[in-house]
Order: C-alpha cells, then structure tokens, then sequence
C-alpha cells in the first residue's frame, strides 16, 4: 500500500512550485499534454470530470473548449490554485481517487486524468467508480508513465510486481520525495478491459517542435524512447 499520506504531502509541498512551472516546463507543456490532448473528443457542452487537476492547467483548456468542467485532487493548496487559474465556473471538489468517488451514477461523458493515476494503487476499484460515474458510452482519457521507461529507469527486481517506488524530484523547487505505483503493462491494461471499458486508441507521447526550441539536449531522447502512455478507453460493458 502506498502511504497516501506520504502523497498528500509530496503534493501539498510542490503545489506553488508545480503551479508556477507546470504551465511551460516542456516535459508537461510541450510532451505529456500535447500527446493526451490528441485523445479527446469534441468538448464543446460535455460533462467532464478532470481527475487530479492539480493547478487546473487542463480544466482552463477543458473550459475553453466548452466543457462543464468539476476539477478533483486529494490537495487543497492544488485546488486552491485551480481556482484561481480559472475565473469561469468550474466546480471543484477534494477528493481521493482511491476512495469511492463523492459523484451520482451516469454523471460525467469524459473522466480526463493527466498524470495522476500512478498514485492510485488499485486500478479495479478505480476503473470500476470510473464506470459508474460515466454515462453510457463514456470516454476515459488518461496519461500515465510509460512502464517501458519506468523498467529502464528503475531497473526493477521484478518486472512482473506491482511496487510502490519513491523518487526525489528536484524539478519544482526544493527536494520533496513522492512516492507512486509502478506496474507492468498488463496491470496497468486489464484492470480497464474488466471494468467494461474497450480502449479505442493508444499514444506514446512525443515531443512538439516547442520542446526542441526548449530542451534541444533532451529532445533526442524523448523523440526515440518512452515518456509517458496515453490512453483513450470507451465504457462498453
Ligand atoms: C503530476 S500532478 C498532475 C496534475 C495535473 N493533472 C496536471 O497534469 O497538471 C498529479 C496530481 O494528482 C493528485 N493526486 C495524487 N494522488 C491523488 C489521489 N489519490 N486522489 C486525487 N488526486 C490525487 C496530486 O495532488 C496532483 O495534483
């Protein structure tokens, strides 16, 4: 089990600095968003739920699609930031994704979660509130780190094994350490085929031309190796 705790407090620890620099660091702006973005379907009059909004960089641009938007995250410093990112009437509600989700059955038309799923342990239960809060033929659009990069970065003793890693970041400000599930690629895709969903399309992310101005070093890499998994799944049960 994860320490939840432990990722409440990575999170409360990095919200002004991930809120100040998430909107233009490249491996978000300009790779992980990107990538997702293509996912989506026409906005305009959905029902969204941005699952792990954190700051409400995504919920802006749901918004500004023509979405009705109700931003999630377990952190109040995020959603404090969420609310003040978008002056137009999002809703927003503190809530933990690895509990039963505080919402009706058939509320939302598309659940978006950038980034934020690694942090849930257990995928059954998450993909089976998921369903239930979907209307009929509800979309799923998620990212999630890429479990090929996360075995060549993490080297670990047993692919096969679910582990809860903890890595110091060091990118928004002072070392906070924040720990998050590992998981091969068949824990990470049978949990949403079970809970009724059939996924519809599938993206590596990879780099605009925006991240080569940024981080012509990085660029290579991240053009010819694995960052992050985007996933489009439709509930089909
Ligand atoms: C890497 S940030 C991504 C934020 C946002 N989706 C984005 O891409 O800018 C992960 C977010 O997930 C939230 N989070 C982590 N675990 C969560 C949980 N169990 N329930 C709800 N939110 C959670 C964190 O507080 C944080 O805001």
């Amino acid at each position: 089990m994860t320490d939840e705790r432990s990722v409440l407090d990575a999170y409360e620890a990095l919200a002004d600095e991930f809120a100040a620099r998430a909107p233009t660091k490249p491996f978000n702006a300009d790779l992980e968003r990107p990538s997702t973005r293509q996912l989506f379907p026409e906005l305009d009059g959905l029902s969204v739920l941005d699952a792990g909004c954190g700051p409400g960089i995504t919920t802006e641009e749901l918004l500004d699609g023509g979405a009705h938007v109700v931003g999630l995250d377990v952190s109040s410093k995020m959603l404090g930031h969420a609310k003040a990112r978008t002056d137009r009437d999002a809703a927003f509600v503190r809530a933990d994704l690895s509990r039963p989700l505080p919402f009706r059955s058939d509320t939302f038309d598309l659940v978006h979660a950038s980034l934020a799923f690694d942090y849930v342990e257990d995928w059954q239960s998450l993909f089976s509130e998921l369903a239930r809060v979907l209307r009929p033929d509800g979309l799923v659009v998620c990212s999630v780190q890429h479990p090929v990069a996360e075995t060549q970065r993490l080297d670990p003793d047993d692919y096969f094994e679910v582990e809860t890693v903890t890595e110091t970041w060091t990118d928004f400000g002072d070392p906070v350490a924040v720990p998050f599930h590992r998981r091969p690629l068949e824990t990470l895709l049978n949990p949403i085929l079970e809970a009724g969903f059939r996924l519809e399309r599938v993206r590596e992310a990879k780099p605009t031309k925006q991240f080569r101005e940024k981080r012509p070093e990085a660029y290579e890499r991240v053009s010819k190796e694995p960052t992050f998994l985007c996933l489009r799944a439709r509930h089909d049960p």
